[in-house]
């Protein structure tokens, strides 16, 4: 099972990621989880990447491209995987179809979360991640079993820097402008399918489910 998910800065693409990566033992790739971690050990990549994050800029597509098609090499991806954030341009889109075109490989199903640009201020606004394990969690519809404390290994939560308001209104606008148009692009190839990503978690999690398993 090879699955792209798409979606807006907050719209929950993580969170259903990490559900299917459990569901179907195959690897959640997310690009902002690479960069980010780059950027904590200070790697070349890290300080490549740090300016454009901070900025809600989109880190150029040569950068992001390379590792992508590093990453899919892994043993782990044979089975398949889910991508999260990758692609975010339509070049990006281009090079994973020629990636996987040399590995014979192809993607099955392209989901979108669609949510409301007040839902998504409200999501990332309340977005609290785990400073030890970057565990996600939200202060009011995904709160930890302990104040400000992360349930899998105690560390204390944060928020992440980028979601900061000015900084969200930069990502949504980088989105809009760059990464909307791949709805139409995995439209007229026949792989997009839309979900209502404004429900509670469990609520998309169980569409996702059915639109996967329906085939
Ligand atoms: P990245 O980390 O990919 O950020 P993003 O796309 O802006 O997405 P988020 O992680 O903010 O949101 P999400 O959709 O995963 O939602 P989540 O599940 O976390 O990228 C960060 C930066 O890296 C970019 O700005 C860019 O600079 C760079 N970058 C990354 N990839 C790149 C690429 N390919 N090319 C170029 N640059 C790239 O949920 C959000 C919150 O809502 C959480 O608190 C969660 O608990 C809560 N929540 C989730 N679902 C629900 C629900 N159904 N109901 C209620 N709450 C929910």
């Amino acid at each position: 099972m090879r699955i792209v998910i798409l979606g807006a800065p907050g719209s929950g693409k993580g969170t259903q990621a990490r559900f299917l990566e459990e569901r179907y033992k195959i690897p959640h790739i997310s690009t902002g989880d690479i960069l980010r971690e780059a950027v904590t050990q200070g790697t070349e990549l890290g300080r490549e990447a740090k300016s454009y994050i901070a900025n809600g800029k989109l880190v150029p597509d040569s950068v992001i491209i390379d590792i992508i098609a590093e990453r899919l090499k892994g043993v782990d991806c044979k089975r398949g995987f889910i991508l999260d954030g990758f692609p975010r341009t339509v070049t990006q889109a281009d090079a994973l179809q020629n990636i996987l075109a040399k590995m014979d490989f192809k993607i099955n199903m392209v989901l979108n979360l669609k949510v409301s640009e007040k839902t998504l201020i409200r999501r990332l606004s309340g977005r609290r991640v785990c400073k030890g394990c970057s565990a996600n969690y939200h202060v009011e519809f995904q709160p930890p079993q302990i104040f400000e404390t992360c349930d899998y290994c105690n560390e204390g939560l944060t928020q992440r820097d980028d979601d900061k308001e000015e900084v969200v209104r930069q990502r949504l606008k980088e989105y809009l402008t760059k990464t909307s148009s791949l709805c139409v692009y995995y439209k007229n190839q026949g792989l997009l399918e839309e979900i209502d990503g404004g429900k509670e978690i469990l609520k998309v999690s169980k569409e996702v489910l059915s639109t996967l398993e329906r085939e």
